[in-house]
């Protein structure tokens, strides 16, 4: 969100150059308004393609597939949240890597930890299997996530944009690796 915040108020100071507070303010808060849009657009889109792609078959995606899992937290019989993880198809040479996918907490369980217990369950699972990385993406609009994968030690290790007005917009994808020290070499 500060960031949000930022990135709104640079229209509006350029727009102070011409002298307007009104004309700042409005840039201002609309380009915060664009944002948010851009936000919930780039979250429903994201949604919508997890339940057509892997999302539709669990069982065939993570539980059936070798090296993969699919794991939930659960509150009162109800799932409040989910992770799940594959191992990487062409990691480069040397690396034996994991990577995660579909972190998600239900908006009335966040804030609770669930996201980090989450995380640690496949940073185990990962240990575990001898994988030397676990790897993800994110974007720059996902502020608590990046938050979250910042705070358990993931570094940022690329960036890349969708398209040109999505980067325009701010939006770009984010490549986040967590090292695993003491992970067993790869055909050791
Ligand atoms: C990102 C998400 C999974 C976090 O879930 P959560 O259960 O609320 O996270 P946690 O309570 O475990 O938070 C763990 C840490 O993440 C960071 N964090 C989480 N939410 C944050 C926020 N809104 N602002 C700043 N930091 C945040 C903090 O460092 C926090 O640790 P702390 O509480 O000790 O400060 C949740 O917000 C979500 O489902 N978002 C929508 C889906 C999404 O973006 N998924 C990621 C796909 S890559």
């Amino acid at each position: 969100m500060e960031s949000l915040l930022t990135k709104a108020r640079v229209p509006g100071t350029l727009a102070l150059g011409s002298g307007s507070w009104p004309l700042a303010t409005v840039c201002s808060l609309l380009t915060l308004l664009g944002l948010r849009l851009l936000d919930w657009l780039s979250s429903k889109y994201y949604v919508a393609t997890c339940l057509e792609t892997d999302l539709a078959d669990i069982t065939k995606s993570y539980l059936n597939a070798h090296g993969s899992c699919f794991w939930v937290a659960e509150s009162g019989g109800q799932v409040v949240g989910t992770v799940a993880a594959q191992p990487v198809k062409d990691p480069p040479v040397g690396r034996k890597q994991l990577e995660l996918f579909r972190l998600s907490v239900s908006s009335q369980h966040r804030g609770q930890g669930i996201a980090k217990a989450l995380v640690r369950i496949v940073l185990q699972f990962a240990r575990d299997q001898a994988h030397s990385d676990v790897v993800l993406e994110t974007s720059t609009v996902q502020y608590s996530a990046v938050a979250l994968y910042q705070a358990m030690a993931f570094q940022k290790t690329g960036e890349h944009f969708v398209s040109i007005p999505m980067g325009l917009g701010g939006l770009s994808i984010l490549h986040f690796t967590h090292s695993l020290p003491f992970a067993v070499e790869p055909g050791m």
